[in-house]
């Protein structure tokens, strides 16, 4: 009924909705009308009552629960189905969760802030409250088994796009899954996958996005390394604009990947997104460290390496170090 409510008042032409409106829309009584208005308020939205004229919306706060998201979102896939939790140990592991129990493919799982939030190989993922978009889609691809790591590369297009039309940041990709803004990282994913023999029964997509992160409240540690959206555009964005976008961006290349069997007919729209080709780079691999310039990427997302001997690398799975920032 919130989700209603709060349509019908951003929605007013003349600002005011009345409660009447409101009753027979959510066929309740004025006093249940009057408790949600009670609910919306704490919840930090500044709503006007004025006798004979109704409620009237004034101001809202930067929220990413259900009702902000569902508010104009064009998806007919993705986010259809929506789990807000204020506080979560991880989106990932309720996705999980969620998906073991069958639900359906497009779920968002998303939450203001994770007390466990997980980053690739075992590292953690800072994720404090009011400030970042921490979320989870469930993907269930009838994909063979080979092409479901390429889910990151496609969420990482998806992503980048979704930063420059939301936000107008002209960022870019890290292979595989880092999204850089001037060599530091404002968003990461982290895709997991429960799959048995040669079939994906779900993937679960980790999308994390430095939204309003101060730039002095990331850890020491984080602190050369790490930017957000408000750090680089010097004012705070509001949450829900960016995750509509995403979900928006990401449903149609979701579909490519899926109808055309994998990331094939994304490879140009990744190269138009990366910036990690043409660069000296090192990637850390688990048969040790690799380096080279980085010269391709093939249809199976796989990185093209030639090192300094001429020698040529492919490279299916590493984290790497750009060494050389300018594009030769
Ligand atoms: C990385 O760059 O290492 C991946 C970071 C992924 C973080 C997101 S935040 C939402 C989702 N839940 C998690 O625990 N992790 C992912």
């Amino acid at each position: 009924m919130n989700e209603t409510i709060l349509h019908m008042l951003r929605d007013a032409p003349g600002g005011f909705v009345s409660g009447e409106a409101m009753c027979q829309a959510c066929g309740v009584s004025r006093t249940s009308i009057w408790k949600h208005i009670k609910d919306m308020q704490d919840a930090g939205y500044n709503i006007e009552a004025v006798r004979n004229k109704g409620y009237r919306l004034v101001d809202a706060p930067d929220l990413v629960t259900a009702a902000e998201i569902r508010e104009g979102l064009s998806t007919t896939l993705l986010g259809q189905s929506i789990v807000y939790r204020e506080t979560i140990d991880s989106t990932n592991s309720l996705a999980q969760q969620l998906a073991l129990g069958g639900a359906p493919e497009g779920t968002l799982v998303i939450a203001d802030e994770q007390t466990s939030g997980r980053g690739r190989r075992g590292r953690q993922w800072f994720s404090p409250p009011h400030s970042g978009i921490w979320m989870s889609l469930i993907l269930r691809p009838e994909l063979p088994l080979a092409h479901a790591a390429q889910i990151t590369l496609v969420a990482a297009v998806a992503l980048n796009q979704a930063l420059s039309r939301a936000t107008g940041v002209q960022a870019g990709i890290k292979w595989p899954n880092d999204i850089l803004f001037n060599g530091k990282k404002c968003c990461g994913i982290l895709t997991e996958m429960h799959a048995e023999f040669d079939q994906i029964h779900h993937l679960v997509v980790g999308i994390g996005i430095n939204v309003n992160v101060a730039q002095d409240e990331f850890p020491a540690e984080l602190e050369g390394i790490a930017t957000s959206l408000q750090a680089i555009r010097g004012e705070r964005i509001p949450r829900a604009q960016v995750v509509r976008t995403v979900l928006e961006e990401f449903e149609p290349l979701y579909r490519q990947y899926v109808l055309n069997g994998g990331f094939g007919t994304l490879r140009d729209a990744w190269k138009a997104n990366n910036i990690t080709l043409g660069r000296h780079i090192v990637a850390h691999t688990a048969r040790g460290d690799i380096e080279g310039l980085a010269l391709d990427i093939d249809e199976f997302g796989v990185l093209l390496l030639e090192k300094a001997d001429g020698e040529r690398e492919k490279i299916y799975s590493a984290d790497i170090t750009v060494i050389n920032q300018t594009i030769s």
